[in-house]
């Protein structure tokens, strides 16, 4: 299917300073409550999954150093496990969310994510990454600002936007899992949303009336930071506002070469800072889309994710046709140059291939695209010592077993080792024994017959890393 045919790989951020002072720096403290709520975001009830009754789930917003502290209740009928894409724990992947290095929290359970984010400023989000459930929500922005002492390369913002952006089935995870578990394919989304939210009517024809639609109000002659984070399934997305400059300015913690772009190709897992200054006259609202790349985009004209941009002094409601897509639809060679751009190729990889890298201004980041037929190369530095999950962005083929696990062990006698295990760390598996029960009422959930609970053995698997000298 087309909407495959872009894949992100997650792989591990790069660091340089390694010292941990956890009990100097700031505490900041959030309760979750995941549970299900009804929803109608394609005019179609359905259960989705909220955050403390919200859909999407609220903005984490930290500092760099902060120790983060989230307490996760699940009041949902299945394990889960929240993780924090792109976001390091220092040195402790007993925080990083992800089965394999994680038990999953059990239904009635809660469980406290303790970890310091450091060396890493910039734009991201959580999701639950167990059994499909992004595909319900469960997600939300995660931003970590710079410390005071430490300068951006941009005049500070007016605001600060976070839109979430992504398709959207109106079958409920455990649905989609169903068909995927019998071999099928998920066909194409029923739409797309942007924070949360349906279409808004742009035409009468394509979208029926009655949709909530995403607003975001603005002030002219004001620079916005916006966040767009793609947190679909599987469908790489366009991203434009019409008559507005993108100015890009950060991926995933990294400053990038700052350029004007009309429209950006996100796909999933990813995130992007852009700053957008509110400059046209208002003569009415402007649309915001986010649109499928790659297809047939006749037959994918109602999975398109529309909302509006609204200046206090806007004249009137948008009108007309949407802003156009690149005009490109089976041709990758825009989306390429694109990414590239950005700094990072066509063809069969090969040694010599190495004398090609971008070894000038590549950026540090926590996902990228690797197009149909073609490669990507990256340069980890292994300095994060622990097990990290390795894994396609695409939630069909992560689900599908697209992961791997990378274990970072460091022979020096330093104390730059893992952080020892949490007191509050979950058994489960073979190691389900040492589990105290949270509660009576809800011991059986883990102690009982839980057979499908086990811990993924972790394969050492040598990484073979390009050595860019
Ligand atoms: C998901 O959808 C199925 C119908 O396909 C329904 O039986 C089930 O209750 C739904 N699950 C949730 C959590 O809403
Ligand atoms: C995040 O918190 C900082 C203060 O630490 C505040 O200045 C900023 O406006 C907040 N951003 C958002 C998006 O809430
Ligand atoms: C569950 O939440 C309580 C506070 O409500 C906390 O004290 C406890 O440590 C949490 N349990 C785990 C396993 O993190
Ligand atoms: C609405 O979309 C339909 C289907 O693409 C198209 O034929 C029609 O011209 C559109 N209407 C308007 C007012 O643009
Ligand atoms: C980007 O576009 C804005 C207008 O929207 C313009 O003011 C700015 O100079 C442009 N920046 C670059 C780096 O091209
Ligand atoms: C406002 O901008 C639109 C197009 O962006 C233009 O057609 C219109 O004439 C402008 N109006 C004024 C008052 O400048
Ligand atoms: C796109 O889909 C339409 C409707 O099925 C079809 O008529 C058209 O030929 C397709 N376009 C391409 C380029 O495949
Ligand atoms: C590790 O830390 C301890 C106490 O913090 C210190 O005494 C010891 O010298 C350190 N070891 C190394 C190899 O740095």
């Amino acid at each position: 299917m087309a909407s495959h045919s872009v894949v992100s790989l997650f792989f591990i951020y790069i660091s340089l300073f390694s010292s941990l002072c956890l009990a100097d720096d700031p505490f900041v403290s959030y309760e979750f409550v995941l549970s299900y709520i009804t929803a109608s975001p394609l005019g179609v009830p359905q259960q989705v999954i909220a955050i403390n009754g919200h859909f999407p789930g609220p903005v984490i917003n930290v500092t760099t150093n902060n120790n983060v502290v989230v307490n996760v209740r699940n009041k949902l009928d299945e394990d889960l496990l929240i993780t924090w894409a792109g976001i390091q724990q220092r040195r402790s992947s007993w925080q990083d969310g992800v089965l394999g290095t994680n038990c999953p929290i059990p239904p009635k359970w809660n469980w406290t994510y303790q970890f310091q984010v450091k060396d890493q400023i910039g734009s991201f989000f959580y999701f639950p990454s167990l059994n499909f459930q992004r595909a319900s929500g469960g997600y939300g922005g995660f931003i970590i600002n710079n410390r005071d002492i430490i300068p951006i390369p941009f005049a500070t913002p007016d605001g600060d936007i976070t839109i979430l952006i992504g398709d959207w089935y109106t079958r409920n995870h455990t649905a989609l899992r169903r068909e995927l578990n019998g071999g099928k394919n998920l066909g194409m989304p029923d739409g797309v949303l942007i924070n949360g939210k349906g279409p808004y009517r742009y035409n009468t024809t394509l979208v029926p009336d009655g949709i909530d639609y995403e607003t975001i109000d603005v002030h002219p002659g004001k620079t916005y930071r916006i966040r767009v984070h793609n947190v679909g399934v599987s469908t790489s997305l366009n991203f434009r506002i019409q008559n507005h400059n993108l100015l890009l300015a950060e991926t995933e913690g990294s400053y990038t070469v700052q350029q004007n772009y009309t429209s950006l190709d996100i796909h999933v897992g990813q995130s992007y800072s852009f700053l957008v200054t509110m400059d046209q006259n208002a003569s009415s609202d402007y649309y915001i889309v986010a649109s499928a790349r790659f297809v047939n985009e006749s037959l994918w004209q109602r999975v398109t994710g529309v909302g509006i941009l609204h200046y206090s002094n806007s004249k009137g409601k948008a009108s007309g046709p949407l802003p156009d897509p690149p005009n490109d639809q089976f041709d990758k060679t825009f989306s390429m140059n694109q990414a590239r751009s950005i700094r990072m190729d066509y063809g069969e990889w090969t040694e010599n291939s190495r004398g090609t890298y971008n070894k000038w201004d590549g950026i540090a980041r926590t996902t990228t695209q690797v197009f149909p037929g073609a490669w990507t190369a990256i340069l980890i530095s292994l300095d994060n010592v622990g097990v990290w999950n390795l894994r396609t962005e695409n939630l069909d083929s992560w689900y599908l077993g697209q992961e791997t696990y990378v274990r970072v062990v460091n022979p020096e006698e330093t104390n730059k080792t893992e952080l020892p295990m949490p007191d509050n760390a979950l058994f489960c598996g073979s190691l389900s024994r040492l589990q105290k029960p949270e509660d009576i009422s809800s011991a059986t959930s883990i102690l009982g017959s839980r057979s499908k609970l086990f811990m993924i053995l972790v394969t050492m698997i040598y990484v073979v890393i390009s050595i860019f000298c």
